[in-house]
């Protein structure tokens, strides 16, 4: 989609990091912004803070297709046409690999894989019906293209958010509707904080002893997301793959070696396999 004035944006987890920095770069653009989050209250002042009219909330939880489903309805009901769907809510749970909690690995898959599935059903019927073209983007990461110990679940559904936008782009392309899956590397968010929305349902966060290598490697992870880069930044390169039409966004080309290992094993691996 090359120009982006005046057209209709869908943002979830648009109340912080990566997501508000989209919503502000969409308005900023000229675009009508639905920022989505399940926190009301960080929702109502990321709206605020925005101080723009084309600037909305809606408060919706991505795990519940209804609610999804509600959130939709209401942007319809507030823009008439949405043409850009960022897929991007998401959170993180770490433990070690033989200690997360089965609560954890549903609580992150149900966000960060089935919340990007149940944005895509929600809204990919209304683009493909007022024909104006439109664009997805899914928030995957870096974990998604590299393995990591500690963060199973976080890795699990970020692989599967990779090769669901994959299958996306290929199915949606002649339709003229374009796909990108966002993989960044570290970023300034408050990821590393995401217990504050950890409902009920899913029981109490695991408690890491302090003196474990699972903590140990939490605190090395929180440090590296305080000095990531600037969500504003990984807005700007979204906003450009989106005018561009490309699927993959790396916004941490230093992290091509960590990518490079792990295709190179694989192709390995395969040779070996042609010679038996
Ligand atoms: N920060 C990083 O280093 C990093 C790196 C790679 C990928 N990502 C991905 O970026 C995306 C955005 O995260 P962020 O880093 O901006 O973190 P963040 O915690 O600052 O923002 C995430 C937002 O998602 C919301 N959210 C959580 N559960 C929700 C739910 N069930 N329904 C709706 N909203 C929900 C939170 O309230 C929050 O506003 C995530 O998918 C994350 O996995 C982050």
């Amino acid at each position: 989609m090359r120009d982006l004035t005046g057209k209709t944006a869908f943002v979830t987890g648009g109340a912080s990091g990566i997501g508000l920095a989209l919503g502000k770069a969409f308005a900023e653009a000229g675009m009508k912004v639905m920022l989505a989050d399940i926190e009301m209250d960080a929702l109502d002042a990321a709206v605020k803070g925005l101080g723009n009219s084309d600037v909305r909330g809606v408060v919706c939880d991505v795990s519940n297709p209804d609610s999804v489903e509600g959130a939709a309805k209401t942007t319809f009901d507030t823009f008439g046409k949405v043409h850009v769907v960022c897929n991007n809510a998401g959170v993180a749970a770490g433990g070690g690999i033989d200690a997360i909690s089965l609560d954890s690995w549903k609580w992150v898959l149900d966000v960060n894989l089935m919340g990007v599935l149940h944005g895509i059903r929600s809204f990919l019927p209304h683009i493909r019906a007022h024909g104006e073209g439109g664009h997805i983007v899914n928030t995957a990461s870096m974990a998604g293209m590299v393995s990591g110990l500690g963060f199973s679940p976080y890795h699990a559904s970020k692989f599967a958010v990779v090769t669901m936008s994959e299958g996306l782009a290929v199915q949606l392309q002649p339709l003229g509707i374009g796909v990108s899956v966002l993989c960044p590397g570290f970023v300034r968010t408050r990821i590393g904080e995401s217990a504050r929305n950890r409902p009920e349902q899913y029981g109490a966060p695991t408690t890491l002893d302090p003196a474990s290598p699972a903590a140990a490697l939490v605190a090395q992870i929180a440090q590296l997301i305080e000095s990531g880069l600037d969500p504003a930044f990984v807005a700007a390169q979204v906003l450009n793959a989106i005018r561009e039409n490309e699927l993959y966004i790396f916004t941490h080309p230093e992290m091509r070696a960590e990518a490079e290992q792990r295709f190179t094993a694989i192709l390995a691996a395969m040779d070996k396999a042609a010679k038996r």
